[in-house]
This record gives structure tokens, C-alpha cells and sequence, in this order.
């Protein structure tokens, strides 16, 4: 969609914010290019706000530069950057009718007022509140002001669109079409836009990227697939999807490969590491294929992981059910289809076997070095 050339049509560099002795993020590179969306995700507090806050021109940061179209705006107002925000507080007018809080910001741009009109009805459509334009926001449920709050965003066809938590009040089933059309609208006007969630499915449905936050700092920044499948650090690993974590001590290492003593044998598992490091290997549920019959146990070979253990729990989630299965006092997550599930029951002596090229090996952040 972008010429391989053009500049990244937001682009954040080494932008450090400080609230008194408090850095609230610290030194974060971002850059999100033309019509692509990017999402932050990450724990509460890590500075997903503050950093949409920057990139609007609602707070200034103490280092670093925001570019748009690259032009530089670092100390640009907000009313001169072409953003349009979805607050986490939806910041409705209150005394505006739903129709005159969608019009507003085409009112003050001085629209034609037959333009107007449409693009209310045009986007109150599409967050299927085109019944309710003439009522108070302050008579609406939590759900329908924050659909007008998205409606009013996308009223006046920003070039940028900043989004907190925007879907965050719906139920899920409104969420997920809303989460279907809204990318599709996004794609037609060609906006870039930048968004936050706290819901990892969202995430992974909506981005073309998303960007794993920690205290301040961008930990990991690749697309849906990679970071699910790949991720590059053990925060990653536990913030998006489940996994199995072991502890354990590397007892042999080549090729790119480690052999990992840990409380269930040996694991083998994809890293570079020096023999006698302490790491961590996990796997994600999908990958431990539960084998019922545990006789005749060749343990782990270069290829597969094997351990034996109990069925310790299983839980029904719809279409797959994920299984616990207890080894010694560890516990490893499997996910199996429900027919192939409702056959195990806990207390049943299980094997797992998970592919090494699926086991991945992390420095133990727990360890002193
Ligand atoms: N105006 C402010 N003054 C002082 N501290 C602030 C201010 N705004 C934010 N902070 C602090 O900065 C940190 C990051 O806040 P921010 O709102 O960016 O987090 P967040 O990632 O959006 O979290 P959440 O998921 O809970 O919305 C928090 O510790 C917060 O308390
Ligand atoms: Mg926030």
C-alpha cells in the first residue's frame, strides 16, 4: 500500500515522557506507515495513553520527536495535526443530541451541511445507532455513548485515527462486527491508525502489527502471526496466549538447539545458550498432543518432547477444551478438539509430545547471573 520510499506516515523517535520523578515511557520508536494499523498492547500502566496522547498533541514529551507525513509536530497543537481520537472516557458533549455530537467536529470545519448529513448518517450507520440521532447522549447506555464517541472520530475522515479502548463497553458479539467493519471502513478511507487494547483476540483479528508494551518501553513490534508464533521475549510469550513455562539448567548446547534439565527431564528446545545457563522453555497448549496409552516411553529425542504425567483437569471451552496435565509439581497445558477431549477424564495417566522446532528457550529472568 505504501511505496517502499515514502516516510512512515506517523513516526515516533526515542520520545521519552516524564510525570515528576515518573518515566512514563522511555524512549519509544514507533513508526506506523500510510492506511497500515498498529495496536499497543500491554499491561495496565505501561504508557498506551500517554503514547496516544503524544502522537495527538495532548501532551508533549521531554526527548524525542512525532512526525506526521514528515512533518515534524512534535510541538504542534492538536487542532493542527489531523488526528481524530477515541478516548477511553468517551468525552461526549452532553447536552448535544447523538446527531450534533457526530456533527460537531464538521460544524467547527465549516462543512456544507448537506455533507454533514451524510456523514452522520454514514457513520451512525455503521455503529447501528442511525435510529438514535435525536436523542441526549446522557439517556444512552455506557455501549451506545461509546459508539457516538466512534462515530464522531470517524465523522471528519482524519488522516491519522487514534483509538483507547474504543470498542472496550460493547458485548462481544456487537464487538466482533464491530471490530469487522470498523477495519473495513478504515481500509476504504485509507486512515492509519493507532490502537489500543486490553483484549488480545482484538489485537490479533484487527492489526497489522502489534506493538507488546512493558513499563514504558516497546518490547517486541511484529505482525499478529510472529508474535503469536514467535515471540521474542518471555513477556510477549505471557502476554498474548497461554503457554507452558519450565524452569530448568541447559545441559548441552549446538546447532542453535538446547537440552534443558528441568523438574520434568530433559526438554529440548530451539536457542543459543552456553551449557549451565539458567533458561526457561515454553510451548504454546496447541502444540502438546495428549497420548492416552503411556506404555513404552522413549522419553525426548531431537525431533519431539515427551512427558508423562496425569490428567489433572478439563476444561470445556466450546469448540476445543484445554487440558492440565500434572508431571511431578509442574503443570503443562494442552488444547485438544472436544471429541478428542471428552474421551480424557482427571486422574488418567496421560503422555505430552510437542515438536522441539515448537519448544523455545528464554534467559530465566529470575536467575542471578
Ligand atoms: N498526568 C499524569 N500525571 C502523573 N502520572 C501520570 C499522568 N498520566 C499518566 N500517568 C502515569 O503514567 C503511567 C502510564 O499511564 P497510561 O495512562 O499511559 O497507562 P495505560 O497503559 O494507558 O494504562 P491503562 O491500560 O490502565 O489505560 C501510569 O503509571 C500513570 O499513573
Ligand atoms: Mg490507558
Amino acid at each position: 500500500m505504501t511505496a517502499p520510499d515514502a516516510p512512515p506516515h506517523v513516526a515516533v523517535r526515542r520520545v521519552s515522557k516524564r510525570y515528576g520523578p515518573l518515566t512514563v515511557l522511555d524512549r519509544v520508536d514507533l513508526t506506523v506507515d500510510r492506511g497500515e494499523l498498529v495496536t499497543l498492547l500491554g499491561p495496565s500502566g505501561c504508557g498506551k495513553t500517554t503514547l496516544l496522547r503524544l502522537v495527538a498533541g495532548l501532551a508533549t514529551p521531554e526527548e524525542g520527536t512525532i512526525a506526521i507525513a514528515g512533518r515534524d509536530v512534535t510541538r504542534v497543537p492538536p487542532h493542527r495535526r489531523n488526528v481524530g481520537v477515541v478516548f477511553q472516557s468517551y468525552a461526549l458533549f452532553p447536552h448535544l443530541t447523538v446527531a450534533g455530537n457526530v456533527a460537531f467536529g464538521l460544524s467547527v470545519r465549516g462543512r456544507r451541511r448537506d455533507e454533514i448529513d451524510r456523514a452522520v448518517a454514514r457513520t451512525l450507520s455503521l455503529v447501528r445507532l442511525e435510529h438514535l440521532g435525536a436523542r441526549r447522549v446522557s439517556a444512552l447506555s455506557g455501549g451506545q455513548q461509546q459508539r457516538v464517541a466512534l462515530a464522531r472520530a470517524l465523522a471528519v475522515e482524519p488522516e491519522v485515527l487514534l483509538f483507547d479502548e474504543a470498542l472496550s463497553a460493547l458485548d462481544r458479539n456487537l464487538r466482533e462486527e464491530m471490530q469487522v467493519e470498523l477495519r473495513r471502513l478504515l481500509r476504504e478511507i485509507g486512515a492509519t491508525a493507532i490502537f489500543v487494547t486490553h483484549d488480545q483476540d482484538e489485537a490479533l483479528t484487527m492489526s497489522d502489527r502489534i506493538a507488546v508494551m512493558n513499563g514504558g518501553r516497546i518490547e517486541q513490534l511484529a505482525d499478529p502471526k510472529t508474535l503469536y508464533e514467535r515471540p521474542a521475549t518471555l513477556f510477549t510469550l505471557g502476554f498474548v496466549g497461554q503457554s507452558t513455562r519450565l524452569r530448568g539448567t541447559v545441559a548441552a548446547a549446538g546447532d542453535g538447539m538446547v537440552a534443558v534439565d528441568t523438574p520434568v527431564g530433559r526438554v529440548a528446545a530451539m536457542g543459543q545458550f552456553l551449557a549451565g545457563s539458567s533458561v526457561v522453555v515454553a510451548t504454546r497448549p496447541e502444540h502438546l498432543r495428549v497420548v492416552a496409552d503411556t506404555v513404552g516411553h522413549e522419553g525426548s529425542d531431537r525431533a519431539r518432547n515427551s512427558v508423562d504425567g496425569r490428567i489433572r483437569a478439563v476444561i470445556f471451552q466450546g469448540s476445543r477444551s484445554r487440558i492440565e496435565v500434572a508431571a511431578g509439581d509442574q503443570v503443562l497445558l494442552a488444547e485438544a478438539p472436544g471429541r478428542i477431549a471428552s474421551a480424557l477424564n482427571p486422574g488418567d495417566a496421560a503422555r505430552l509430545v510437542w515438536p522441539v522446532a515448537e519448544t523455545f528457550a528464554y534467559p530465566d529472568p529470575e536467575a542471578r547471573a
